[in-house]
């Protein structure tokens, strides 16, 4: 039988793949991620990250995250928050938009974390050994595409409790081995990795929309004021 952290790799393959090729990811890989893009993707972490650190919290005893949980090296929510106070000032609880599809992805994280926390392990190993992994490459370019000063707003990508993410990959991947499962909960945690992927695309989907949304808002403003008024980004389910 195989390990869990080479299973959970191959059953996300494709997956991977396809998260890659989202509008969004293209963007970063092309060098053209825009402020607007990047905030708003800050927001959408800021509530998927406060749902995953919290769950993880609460469960950090259980027997399927104890192995897994590293708060010093991995936890994000604090770097977030400066980087949305970065952005948007002072008052930036306010000004948080989030598509309907973040807020079912944080539902989900909240749901596993009561009743099935041995999952939060599929969704911990995709956001952070991502994050460790092409999040690494992805920071520099979004630097350089958004002209920013050496890591203004930029704190998201930086682990400084991590001195080598690929070291710290290999340590993950071992104590997520460790991990005792039934075959059961095993193929819960693999299925819940491909749908804990499939949330990540739903997001970039879906900031994608409210920014093609705002865009037209914005084209349409300039010749005609009417549209826009009362209209301003409906998004069923958003605002
Ligand atoms: C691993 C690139 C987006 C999750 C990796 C690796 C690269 C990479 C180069 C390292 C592979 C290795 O060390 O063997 C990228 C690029 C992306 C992207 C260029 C988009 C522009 C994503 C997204 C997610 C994700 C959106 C999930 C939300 C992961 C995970 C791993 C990984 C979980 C670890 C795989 C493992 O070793 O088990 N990625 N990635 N990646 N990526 Fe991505």
């Amino acid at each position: 039988i195989k390990d869990l952290s080479e299973q959970i790799k191959e059953v996300t393959k494709e997956s991977h793949v396809r998260a890659e090729n989202t509008e969004l990811m293209l963007s970063f890989q092309r060098g053209q991620v825009t402020l607007p893009q990047y905030k708003l993707l800050l927001c959408s972490l800021y509530e998927i990250y406060r749902a995953l650190e919290e769950e993880m919290d609460r469960n950090s005893n259980h027997p399927a995250v104890a192995p897994i949980y590293f708060p010093a090296e991995l936890a994000r929510i604090k770097s977030i928050e400066k980087d949305l106070e970065y952005f948007y000032g002072p008052d930036w609880r306010e000004k948080i938009v989030v598509p309907a599809a973040t807020q079912r992805y944080s539902h989900r994280l909240r749901q596993i974390g009561k009743e099935n926390p041995e999952f939060l392990v599929a969704h911990a190993y995709t956001r952070y050994l991502g994050d460790l992994s092409g999040g690494q490459v992805l920071g520099r370019i979004a630097q350089k595409s958004m002209g920013l000063k050496s890591g203004e707003g930029l704190s998201f990508f930086a682990f400084p409790g991590v001195s080598s993410p690929n070291l710290f990959k290999q340590l993950y991947r071992s104590r997520m081995n460790s991990v005792e499962l039934t075959a059961e909960e095993r193929n819960g945690v693999l299925e819940e990795a491909v749908r804990a992927f499939e949330f990540n695309i739903q997001v970039f989907d879906g900031l994608q929309k409210m920014l093609s949304v705002a865009g037209n808002e914005q084209r349409q403003s300039s010749t005609d004021s009417k549209a826009v008024h009362g209209k301003t980004l409906q998004i069923p389910g958003t605002f």
